[in-house]
């Protein structure tokens, strides 16, 4: 018995020592793994808590970033804030609102215009063409379709003269009342509507100089040649131009609607060239050429 006792204490003995050794080899082996100083610890923690949030705030806008390939990192906090402000709208509502700049007021953070010398240029209250832009390859309109001599870009006047011609040949008439403007002559219309109107209200129906389509050579108001063309919109020329204009690369640029993006008024005679590829799809997907600029053209 004494004997059984002996080798059974001998075996557990045996065990512990086996398990002593196996502990400190697994501290050797794994020390490594974990030897950071607390400088490089307090480092990941930072890290895993900077990691957390940004995940936090895609969350909140339900990870739409994995579905637009618009949407910009640098504008999540912006983003987090209009969400916050106008909860009716869905998230990706709010990423095309915040890219065009909505979340800010108009003329406050403005950027030199993408795109110039191009039909995709983008010029609004957001983007500026400057005091020194003047388009290249400007042309004089045929003057059977304007209300004095006009110019365009050479592109957007041949489209022109082609809208107006089938329009006249349907029994519709479209004249060019103004088109082609330069800075300097922008700079005498705001002037004069800001000292008649203050600036508030000139801001909602023209564009400070600088800032007009008209300056891009891309853009026409049009009147029927017999009322003036602010009455534009109560004519049958106004419908034949809803249902036309976009298959000639025109885009009607202000409407009542999308006031609160463009930051103009209404304007039923303002068409804007855009060529036929973009207005056509803006006539399928109705947008304004802000929302079509930020989802297709800011990359
Ligand atoms: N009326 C338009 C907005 C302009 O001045 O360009
Ligand atoms: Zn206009």
């Amino acid at each position: 018995m004494k004997k059984r006792k002996n080798k059974k204490n001998y075996y557990t003995f045996g065990n512990f020592i086996l398990i002593i050794v196996l502990i400190v080899l697994c501290v050797i082996i794994f020390k490594p793994f974990n030897s950071s100083t607390n400088e490089e610890k307090e480092d990941i923690k930072k890290k895993e808590k900077i990691l957390t949030e940004e995940e936090k705030k895609l969350q909140t806008l339900n990870n739409i970033d994995k579905k637009l390939d618009f949407f910009k990192m640098e504008n999540l906090d912006r983003y987090i804030a209009y969400k916050e402000k106008h909860n009716d709208l869905d998230d990706e509502t709010i990423v095309v609102y915040v890219n065009i700049g909505l979340d800010q007021d108009f003329y406050t953070n403005v950027k030199d215009a993408p795109n110039k010398d191009t039909n995709k240029v983008i010029t609004n209250k957001f983007y500026f063409l400057g005091s020194n832009y003047v388009p290249s390859d400007m042309v004089v309109i045929n003057s059977k379709y304007t209300i004095g001599e006009r110019k365009m870009q050479k592109d957007a006047a041949n489209a022109f003269e082609e809208m107006v011609k089938d329009a006249l040949e349907e029994g519709y008439t479209v004249k060019a009342a103004s088109t082609y403007r330069s800075y300097t002559y922008q700079e005498g219309l705001y002037n004069k509507y800001k000292a008649n109107d203050g600036e508030e209200k000139a801001d909602t129906y023209s564009a400070r100089p600088g800032y007009s389509e008209h300056q891009t050579g891309l853009a026409v108001d049009v009147s029927n040649g017999k009322t003036s063309y602010t009455d534009f919109g109560n004519t049958k020329e106004f419908n034949w131009m809803k249902e036309n204009a976009y298959k000639y690369g025109f885009i009607l640029r202000y409407t009542k609607e999308t006031e609160f993006i463009t930051g103009y008024m209404n304007e039923p005679w303002h068409y804007r060239y855009v060529g036929k590829d973009i207005a056509n799809y803006i006539h399928n997907h109705p947008m304004t050429y802000e929302e079509y600029f930020v989802r297709f053209l800011d990359k």
